[in-house]
């Protein structure tokens, strides 16, 4: 049973603490805090030694010359010298053991009873299949592949297959418009687009196909599409340039030998927003990635033999990336994908699926988890969750409410909960409190994983006490960082490593503070970056989408504490003066903008105005406006403003 060390909670000192059962950490892999502390220790003391001993336990072709080369900051090189292969690592290693009948991936269809599950031999075999079509089809080693699929197994196995051949792919999330696809395809210059003829949500049905025809219009480097049949949809194939997967597949043989890839060779582009209009492009490269998640994996999810692991993230996000695909199945772990939402076609879906498949250690977002409160208690209480040993969650902070409620009616009381922080860019978990060492503490996510030296600083570099809190950065490379963004090395410099360049810190854009036991809670964002459901949207993305409507003349996003969300999106949008637009104009907008960006991005609240609040050198005061979409009065400065009147009329227009 979980201990509760305290009851008292208030606002900003949640002082509740949770620590792991007996049983629990007897069988961890870390027991205790002095063995964590212990191996934390010798981490940042000799981080070489550390992550060459955790590399050693993966398959190399050649072994590197030197773990980390730190010659050229912030342009870092791990296990260099080294040659791998993360497709070997994820499925070839385990042929040779008896977990070649296991089950690798096990897929649950968002239509009752489509199910799918696939050993890490027939996982292999196809995936060797699939790389023979690449090839096949003109993919070389170095080519970008982008692909935008719907959660199916075909997807895992496309990503699979391009890491065999070392063809960096970039996957696209299924709920991102043919716009959004343009710029990512082209950024990339990607040759080759995988897809589906469409994926199924809530019981519709999702035309991917399509969007892609009407994004390759204009993506001029691509020369091949693949195919995969799932809703039967019909589509249009184009003669010469796309391909069915089942057709490419049925000839294809099954013997594809993993290419030996130096350690930085690239792995995959997944595209992030930023604070600017323009999507980033995370690189991410072999060696360094393929250790930072499979250990991770490990140790954060204390992956046992028989466990049955679910991360109920879309692969098109990072989480999916690392904790579904790359760092499971680099364990031996078995893996379960399901394809739908929630709560289709009942809100117990997830916990009919722990049930059917006793699944032990599962992974979800906070915004996941408020939407299960919402729903009521009555529904895991349907379905039997006593195979639950670990919970985790990620993406955003997560409120002590969701907390208790997640550790009471899913964990059972009984489940140590991993609150993991980290980032696209950080490729790995970074903070989280090993389950079997440490107390948790709700709200709160903990302390840094082994080799990961995080520090609250402010805008000088100096470190702030326990008291106060500052942006978050961090003060030592680890092996699954970012290697820079895809083709702008310079902008890469500038967003993550210009603010401390003197100190070579990694800034991670977050706000951050330590209680007094070090414990890290991320208070969120600092920069004009959004986080709607555990996804980061970029302000001006939005900004720009909406600006891109004839009837907008200027308009500026901010979010707003949304109950179920976490973050909304407000925007205000000012529009040519004599206009006077109304409620369908509002819904013109929104349409507007899930056609430009995905529905995601879609506006909660859109506020028409005459005009913005802005300084007299022009720049808009999101400041004032974030305050006012929270209802709150303003606190700070507004001694910058240019027209007070702009700021009274839209209080007014709130209390109206
Ligand atoms: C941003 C990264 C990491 C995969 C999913 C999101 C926020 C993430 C937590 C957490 C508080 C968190 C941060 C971070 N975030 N996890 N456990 N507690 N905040 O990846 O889209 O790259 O977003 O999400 O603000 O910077 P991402």
């Amino acid at each position: 049973m979980y201990i509760v060390s305290t009851q008292i909670e208030h606002v900003l000192h949640e002082s509740r603490r949770f620590a792991p059962s007996e049983e629990f950490s007897k069988l961890a892999r870390v027991k205790s805090k002095a063995e964590y502390e212990a191996m934390y220790k010798e981490s940042i003391d000799n981080p070489e030694a550390f992550w060459a001993k955790a590399a050693e336990e993966l398959h190399w072709f050649k072994k590197w010359d030197r773990v980390l080369n730190d010659d050229k900051p912030p342009f870092y090189k791990w296990f260099e010298g080294g040659q791998t292969n993360l497709s070997y690592n994820c499925l070839d290693r385990h042929l040779t053991t008896w977990r070649k009948n296991k089950a690798a991936i096990i897929w649950e269809g968002e239509p009752y009873g489509q199910r799918q599950i696939l050993t890490y031999r027939e996982l292999h075999r196809q995936v060797c299949k699939f790389a023979n079509v690449l090839k096949a089809l003109g993919v070389s080693k170095g080519d970008r592949v982008a692909i935008y699929m719907p959660m199916i197994p075909d997807l895992a196995i496309a990503m699979l297959a391009c890491a065999r051949i070392g063809a960096p792919h970039s996957i696209i999330f299924g709920g991102f418009s043919a716009a959004a696809l343009v710029d990512r395809i082209n950024d990339a210059g990607a040759s080759m687009v995988i897809t589906a003829d469409g994926g199924y949500r809530r019981g519709a049905v999702v035309e991917l196909k399509k969007a892609v025809d009407e994004a390759l219009g204009k993506c001029p480097s691509v020369r091949k599409v693949v195919v995969a049949q799932r809703t039967h949809t019909p589509v249009q194939m184009v003669h010469g340039r796309d391909i069915w997967w089942h057709e490419a597949m049925e000839n294809a043989s099954d013997v594809c030998p993993a290419e030996p890839l130096d350690a930085e060779h690239p792995l995959y582009i997944l595209y992030t927003s930023g604070s600017t209009g323009k999507p980033k492009g995370i690189l991410h490269t072999t060696g360094g990635y393929m250790v930072g998640t499979y250990y991770t994996s490990k140790y954060v999810f204390d992956l046992r033999e028989e466990d049955t692991y679910w991360c109920t993230a879309d692969i098109g996000w990072v989480t999916g990336h690392s904790y579904i695909v790359y760092g499971i199945l680099a364990n031996g772990a078995t893996s379960i994908m399901y394809e739908g939402a929630p709560n289709f076609p009942t809100p117990d879906r997830f916990w009919q699926i722990i049930e059917r498949y006793h699944v032990n250690v599962f992974y979800t977002a906070p915004t996941a988890i408020r939407a299960f409160s919402r729903w009521g208690d009555g529904w895991p209480a349907r379905n039997d969750l006593s195979s639950l040993r670990l919970l985790g969650t990620v993406g955003e902070p997560i409120n002590p409410e969701a907390w208790m409620w997640y550790h009471t009616h899913i964990g059972g009381g009984r489940c140590p909960i991993v609150d993991t922080w980290w980032q696209t860019e950080t490729g790995a978990i970074m903070i989280t409190t090993l389950p079997g060492a440490n107390e948790t503490k709700p709200g709160s996510a903990g302390l840094p994983f082994f080799g990961i030296k995080p520090a609250i600083v402010d805008e000088d570099g100096k470190e702030v006490d326990n008291s106060h809190s500052g942006l978050l950065v961090v003060q030592k490379p680890w092996p699954a960082m970012l290697r820079t963004l895809y083709g702008d090395d310079e902008r890469y410099d500038e967003v993550y490593w210009s603010k401390y360049k003197k100190q070579n810190w990694y800034f991670t854009g977050d706000g951050a503070y330590q209680d007094k036991n070090g414990y890290y809670m991320i208070i969120g964002r600092i920069d004009d970056v959004i986080n709607v459901s555990g996804h980061r949207l970029g302000t001006m993305e939005i900004e720009s989408a909406l600006v891109s409507h004839p009837m907008v003349a200027e308009a500026a996003v901010v979010g707003y504490p949304h109950d179920l969300k976490g973050q909304g999106v407000c925007a205000f949008v000012s529009v040519p003066v004599g206009n006077t637009p109304g409620e369908k104009d509002k819904e013109a907008l929104r349409e507007h903008v899930a056609k430009e960006i995905g529905a995601i991005a879609k506006p909660d609240i859109i506020r028409f105005t005459d005009a913005l609040p802005k300084t007299r050198s022009g720049k808009i005061m999101r400041r004032l406006l974030r305050d006012i979409a929270a209802g709150r009065d303003t606190t700070g400065d507004t001694t910058t403003l240019e027209d007070f009147t702009v700021l009274a009329k839209l209080r007014e227009d709130q209390e109206a």
